[in-house]
């Protein structure tokens, strides 16, 4: 008989149309929420699931559900697995990278963009009838091209931000990761290497790119915010966690920096109500892969994985095959 999968959320109809030529398919079309209960309840006795970063798969779900085999995330972050469990239990972890790099640096610019030159501000006013007369120093805002860009975190989606910035807007472009780029793909950047404190200091628009893991908790708090400079922006299309959000929110609202453009938010839906209430940041709903190509791809890439894994034996993008093999 067909493996079973359940889909914990709800995905394009192609793809589940897709896992059903393989799987005996559980599905959640509704895309209603399910508890942590209800989430190891559904997936007892199955063999794979296809996650979003919203579902935990912990110790606690890997023990009720010993028959699962692989989880597939529609997400190339995947700080919503415990991989350590995952790999002590035998159930290989999968994400969805290279897909959305290129969608997902798009939209980390157009943050930028939109929080260097106040378009989300602007438009408010406007569609709030408050635009009467033309004036000197209306939304006036920084420039981006020509300033520096300052990325933290240079993956392929922070190297994609920096190409960006400098081939196409002339910026000066530096970077702090954990390890350095060779010097080929610092070339192809134009990026060079600094320290995280230098980072702060100089970057005019500073753009969080680096995954979430308990070493990047609030990488950006209070300590860091006072480094910057008062006129520079900070964008954040990583992880929520990686910012303090209440800091960042004092931080703005005293302008000891000029703005902030936020996809991603700690305890996400839930925003932090002092950034709702301050005027000079960006506020998009966890969006940045969004393009309907890429969320497709993401979708194909993690459905991919389960009947790769589940009916051939070989996943596409394994997180932790090393240690299923040890
Ligand atoms: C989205 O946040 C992702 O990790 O793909
Ligand atoms: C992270 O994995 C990235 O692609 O930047």
């Amino acid at each position: 008989s067909k493996p079973s999968v359940l889909v914990a959320r709800a995905v394009f109809p192609e793809v589940l149309a897709r896992l059903a030529e393989h799987f005996e398919v559980s599905d959640n079309q509704a895309d209603a929420t399910w508890s942590a209960d209800e989430l190891s309840a559904r997936l007892a006795g199955r063999q794979g699931v296809f996650t979003t970063a919203s579902e935990r798969i912990d110790a606690a779900l890997l023990a009720r559900c010993p028959d699962l085999k692989i989880a597939a995330n529609m997400a190339v972050g995947y700080n919503n697995f415990d991989l350590d469990a995952m790999s002590a239990r035998g159930v290989l972890a999968t994400n969805a990278p290279d897909v959305l790099t290129e969608t997902t640096a798009d939209f980390g610019f157009a943050l930028l963009m939109a929080t260097a030159r106040r378009i989300a501000e602007s438009e408010h006013y406007l569609r709030a009838g408050q635009w009467t007369k033309w004036s000197y120093d209306l939304f006036a805002g920084s420039d981006v091209h020509g300033a520096t860009l300052g990325i933290l975190g240079m993956g392929r989606i922070g190297q994609g931000i920096a190409k960006r910035g400098a081939h196409g807007f002339g910026m000066n472009v530096i970077y702090h990761n954990r390890s350095r780029l060779t010097p080929e793909l610092e070339a192809e950047c134009k990026a060079r290497y600094v320290s995280k404190d230098e980072l702060l200091q100089q970057a005019d628009h500073l753009v969080l790119v680096l995954p979430y893991s308990p070493a990047s908790h609030h990488a950006i708090g209070a300590a860091e915010l006072a480094q910057m400079k008062p006129t520079a922006t900070l964008i954040n299309i990583a992880r929520g966690g990686i910012v303090d959000d209440a800091a960042l929110a004092a931080a703005l609202k005293a302008k000891r920096i000029a703005a902030a453009g936020l996809d991603v938010f700690e305890g996400e839906p839930s925003v932090h109500p002092e950034l709702l209430r301050v005027p000079n940041v960006v506020l998009t709903p966890h969006i940045a892969s969004a393009s309907v190509p890429t969320r497709l791809a993401m979708a194909n890439l993690a459905a991919d994985n389960l009947i790769g894994y589940l009916v051939h034996g070989k996943p596409l993008t394994p997180l932790n095959a090393a240690a299923l093999n040890a």
